[in-house]
């Protein structure tokens, strides 16, 4: 079933989730439902706050940035095409190497990329979809998709990262993605959509 996204606005996407525990209801259906809702809207990573449920949930497949076989390797990429991955309760336990910009987009927030500074590598803890404990190092777009994603858990957007000049220039442009006043071609929740605006 693919699922609303919440746009930029709502309270849920500045709240910090909750853990959740292996008791937690219908988890591999809100699994698929996500992956069903991510691929529709053709992300690379989706977190539960941005479909409204404030847990801490992400999944990510980062197959979209995969080499295309024509072109020079690119070595942010690597293991990319092999990168679908579900993350509960995940926790960032160290970064390294340096920091590198990269245009950042999300499906909360349609139309807009900016560039945002993130470091190269990180070790991530966290549960797979069979409450599996893992511990691995990520780098490159691996890196970057999970970092923005755990952001999402942790209550904060990828524009939270751009200087204060660069967040007034989108002021305008947020407020209208919070008000459904832009065209997006998948499923949406606007938090300060008018009611019976008409399309
Ligand atoms: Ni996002």
């Amino acid at each position: 079933m693919i699922l609303p996204i919440v746009a930029f606005g709502d309270p849920v996407l500045k709240k910090e989730a909750e853990e959740i525990d292996a008791n937690f209801a219908d988890l591999s259906q809100l699994i698929s439902d996500m992956f069903e809702t991510m691929y529709q809207a053709k992300g690379v990573g989706l977190a539960a706050p941005q479909i409204g449920k404030s847990i801490r949930l992400f999944i990510v497949d980062g197959s979209p940035f995969a080499d295309d076989p024509d072109d020079e390797p690119d070595p942010k990429a690597k293991g990319i095409e092999n990168f679908k991955k579900v993350f509960i309760n995940p926790i960032i336990e160290e970064q390294a190497g340096a920091e590198w910009a990269f245009q950042e987009g999300c499906l909360s927030i349609p139309g807009i990329r900016e560039n945002v500074s993130r470091k190269e590598r990180i070790l991530v803890s966290y549960y797979d979809e069979r409450w599996q404990l893992k511990e691995e190092w990520f780098e490159g777009y691996a890196a970057r998709i999970i970092q923005h994603e755990y952001d999402h858990v942790e209550g904060i957007l990828f524009t939270d990262h751009l200087s204060p000049l660069k967040k007034k220039l989108l002021l305008k442009r947020l407020g209208n993605i919070s008000q459904g006043a832009i065209s997006v071609d998948y499923k949406m929740s606007f938090p300060s959509a008018k009611k019976n605006r008409k399309p």
